[in-house]
């Protein structure tokens, strides 16, 4: 039987810490599908299109992987892929509260599938998608924490951040 993990999240963008989560997965699971939120209500700076095709740069070349949008209920997404398991990084005691109560909460609404939690690498422990748009936002070099693909995709959202002769410019530094 084919052991299936789904992957949820908004990917707003995706970040290196997404990407070591699902490097990781895919040694669990013989298919992984990282299933991206619609959830408009977050207000994304990139659509639900836009983060699929991010999302699917970064896992080029990674086997046992596909990406996928969803909308609705997250179980009964996973239900339909026939999923055996709901992946979840954990980076920090933060972010355990909300963790644990969306967990319960998924379980409350289908006790077929379970949630577990992965660790990203300890250097992408303090990396978030929030941080990092603030910080490209606000002309900082966000390369350490992206692939090379949400680099380029951000610097478009943001170019006069980018440009040469602004102060945090990362050829300026
Ligand atoms: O990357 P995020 O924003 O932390 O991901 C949160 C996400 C998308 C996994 C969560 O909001 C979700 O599962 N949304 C789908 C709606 C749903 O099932 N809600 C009930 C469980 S909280």
């Amino acid at each position: 039987m084919n052991k299936i993990g789904i992957y949820p999240g908004s990917f707003d963008p995706l970040t290196h810490g997404h990407l070591d989560v699902i490097r990781r997965a895919v040694k669990l699971f013989d298919h992984v599908i990282v299933a991206v939120a619609t959830n408009e209500a977050k207000r994304p700076l990139f659509s639900k299109g836009e983060r699929c095709q991010l999302v699917n740069e970064a896992i080029e070349g990674i086997p046992g992987v596909s990406v996928d949008a969803f909308e609705g209920l997250l179980v009964d997404y996973a239900a339909r892929k026939n999923a055996h398991a709901i992946i979840r990084g954990l980076r920090a005691i933060s972010d355990y509260e909300f963790e644990f109560q969306m967990a319960l909460m998924n379980r409350q609404l289908n006790s077929d599938i379970e949630t577990i939690f992965m660790m990203p690498k300890d250097q992408y422990t303090f990396i978030s998608s929030g941080m990092v748009k603030e910080v490209a936002s606000l002309g900082g070099d966000i390369r350490p924490f992206v692939p090379e693909a949400i680099h380029d995709a951000m610097k478009k959202r943001f170019p006069s951040q980018y440009s040469p002769g602004h102060s945090s410019h990362p050829l300026n530094s």
